[in-house]
């Protein structure tokens, strides 16, 4: 965090639209102030993106003002039963809202009273990292105004509450889930009795829009740190209300002295190993791995559902990559997160992610992993790399193992992928043909000599090639007692 004075703060905010706004309000007797996320990150050395400007007074008027000095090419849009106005010029949004005493119109009918001192309104605040207002009137250009010292919990790197926290959630419980966003983002710990209120008003969460805690979700899941995230939901209780799947991970049991891992921090650890490795990962992605992260999260959320003891193997969780594949849209559907490819991706990788493993634990054949190739297709390298994150065990020696094995099934994929082309593999007969050459209508004998075509090629019977495929599969006809056309 960096110490702001006056005059740094001012030199920061020496931009015409800040001179344009005090000016503004200086001319309407009233004060303005940049309040909020912006002052905070100005100390974070963050960049900001919107303006927040609270108005002593009424917020609309002077935004209206403020929009008809910027002349053309200014916008203003006005949303009076919330007293706010935003004004976006030159790619600038800024939004005015009148200082107010409550915080929430529990009636949204009503416009709300803009009544409020500055202090009432920075009290209704959520954090007093995000309760801080500089003056931009121009006697006072620069001023900060921080009663509730969130310069010093930035400094302490903490989250608190600018009024009894009861209060804060109770005003809004979405803070509850920004509260750990923002401790996870900004690697801030939480205040003590913020931490308490956490606890105690957790059911109230209940009452927010499943896409509003999405999104608190998906910003510190592309964190540097998501995990730290989902150990303080954990850790509060609001996990088992929001995200039951995940919260079952969570414990260990012992059958005659045979105790498993706990899943859930074995979760955890493999999020965090992914994390790692994509900032170690120099291949260009859009969304900074996040779907990679969600495939890790949720790798092994088929576990409490397949977990048995068996008396031989002591504890198994088999099938449970399939169950947790099926659970994958189920999840996605009811956290509001998208239903088309970024969850079928997820769902594959949930699905595979034993594979990999399962080879490397045997003999690395080319049959297996050009099947895996095969499966797979471009997101190979993401499943390798999950595959590695998911070796948590600390066993150095079975560690090292798994790793070696690793290795050697990367060099053959790399080894194959060049001499079969198996990545996003098309067998070079296609159903039509075959139809044609034997004379069939579409049936299930179509479907046999596809599979037989694609088998041979994965298990290296033939090559993948068109002439060997053609050959191969007038010879299986032959056996099933089909006629050859001439085709
Ligand atoms: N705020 C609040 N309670 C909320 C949401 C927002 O008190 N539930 C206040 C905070 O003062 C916050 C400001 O409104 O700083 C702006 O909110 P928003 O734009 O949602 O978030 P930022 O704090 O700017 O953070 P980020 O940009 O990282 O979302």
């Amino acid at each position: 965090m960096r110490h702001l004075d006056r005059a740094e703060l001012t030199q920061l905010l020496d931009s015409p639209v800040f001179h344009l706004i005090g000016d503004v309000a200086d001319e309407m007797g009233v004060d303005a102030y940049v309040v909020g996320g912006y002052v905070r990150d100005l100390f974070l050395e963050r960049p900001s993106k919107d303006i927040d400007v609270v108005v002593i007074g009424s917020g609309i008027a002077v935004a209206e003002a403020v929009a008809r000095r910027m002349g053309r090419g200014a916008h203003v849009s006005v949303f009076r039963n919330f007293g706010t106005a935003q004004v976006h010029w030159r790619g600038e949004e800024v939004e005015f809202v009148g200082a107010r005493k409550e915080s929430y119109s529990h009636d949204s009918r009503k416009p709300i009273v803009e009544d409020g001192t500055l202090e009432d309104d920075q009290q209704r605040r959520d954090f007093t990292i995000n309760a801080m207002a500089v003056c931009l009137n121009r006697e006072r250009f620069g001023e900060l105004v921080d009663p509730f010292d969130g310069v010093w919990d930035m400094e302490d790197r903490l989250i608190a509450t600018p009024l009894d926290p009861d209060v804060t959630f109770s005003d809004d419980p979405l803070r509850m889930m920004r509260c750990i966003r923002f401790a996870t983002q900004l690697n801030f710990e939480i205040e003590t009795e913020t931490w308490e209120a956490l606890h105690r008003n957790r059911e109230r969460i209940r009452i927010i829009s499943q896409e509003r805690i999405i999104d608190e979700i998906q910003k510190f899941m592309a964190s540097d740190a998501p995990s730290r995230g989902w150990e303080l939901l954990f850790q509060c209780g609001l996990l088992e209300i929001i995200f039951p799947e995940l919260y079952a991970l969570q414990g260990i049991e012992t059958m005659y002295g045979r105790a498993h891992k706990d899943n859930f921090w074995h979760t955890l650890e493999v999020l965090t190993n992914v994390v790692r490795a994509l900032a170690a990962d120099d291949r260009e992605r859009a969304d900074n791995g996040l779907w990679l992260r969600w495939a890790a999260l949720l790798h092994d959320v088929g576990k409490p559902k397949t977990k048995r003891y068996d008396p031989a193997q002591g504890w198994t969780f088999h099938n449970h990559n399939y169950v947790g594949e099926k659970m994958v849209p189920q999840i996605f559907r009811r956290m509001k997160l998208p239903m088309d490819e970024r969850m079928k991706y997820v769902q594959k990788l949930v699905s595979l992610h034993m594979r990999p493993i399962v080879i490397a634990d045997e003999e690395v054949t080319d049959s297996a992993v050009r099947r895996l190739l095969f499966e797979a297709g471009d997101d190979i390298d993401d499943l390798m790399l999950l595959c590695e994150a998911d070796i948590t065990s600390k066993n150095q020696q079975r560690k090292q193992r798994f790793l070696d094995n690793f290795q050697l099934v990367r060099r053959k994929l790399v080894d194959l992928e060049e001499r079969d082309r198996i990545r996003n593999f098309q067998p070079p007969v296609s159903g039509e043909e075959i139809m044609e050459r034997f004379h069939l209508p579409p049936c299930r004998e179509v479907g046999t000599l596809k599979t037989a075509v694609k088998d041979a090629i994965l298990d290296g019977v033939i090559p993948n090639e068109y002439e060997a495929a053609l050959a191969f599969v007038i010879e299986k006809a032959k056996k099933m007692g089909l006629e050859v056309g001439r085709g």
